[in-house]
């Protein structure tokens, strides 16, 4: 069956956008023991603030009273399946303050001296357990395009 990807504006970090190809990428497999790994990570360090459920915040899309956006969702309705591998990493890795935040500091804390390499895979393995196979495939297709354009950086 032939499997369109689509192509969405990026989001508030920025995305660089897949090109638009023939031939569709494979729906990649995703390996248990590693998503299994990623849920207690993802319950003990991130689930307080993006949901137990990894559904975000209520009300995520609108910036708070200090003029910052909440938590988004890591599952299928937020925009994480967004970002390729990479991004997500150095997002988990060094934290992250949105664009159009108005407050100075980072939004979403820096969990490098707490997570290991191996645990910050784990907890992304664990996202991509919640995307249906289309989201996952496009972002399959985000970790297979070359360089992102600069600017793209969070
Ligand atoms: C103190 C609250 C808090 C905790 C704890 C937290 N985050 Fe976040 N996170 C945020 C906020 C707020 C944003 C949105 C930042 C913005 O847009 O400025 C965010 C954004 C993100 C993004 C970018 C999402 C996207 O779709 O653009 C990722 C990925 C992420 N967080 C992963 C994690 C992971 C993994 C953990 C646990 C290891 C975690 N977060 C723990 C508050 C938190």
């Amino acid at each position: 069956m032939a499997v369109t990807l689509l192509l969405v504006a990026g989001c508030a970090a920025g995305s660089p956008t897949p090109t638009r190809t023939s031939t569709p990428v494979p729906i990649p497999t995703l390996d248990p023991g590693q998503v299994a790994r990623g849920g207690p990570v993802y319950l003990q360090y991130c689930a307080r603030c993006h949901g137990a459920n990894a559904q975000g915040a209520p009300s995520w899309q609108q910036p708070d009273a200090r003029g910052d956006l909440p938590p988004p969702p890591h599952d299928d309705t937020g925009h994480t399946w967004r970002h390729g591998d990479a991004q997500l990493k150095e997002i988990i890795r060094g934290g992250m303050r949105g664009p159009f935040n108005k407050t100075p500091e980072l939004t979403m804390p820096s969990f490098k001296d707490q997570l290991t390499d191996e645990e910050i895979d784990a907890v992304i393995a664990y996202f991509k357990s919640l995307w249906s196979p289309e989201h996952r495939q496009y972002q399959q297709a985000l970790n297979l395009t070359p360089t992102p354009t600069a600017g793209d950086a969070p």
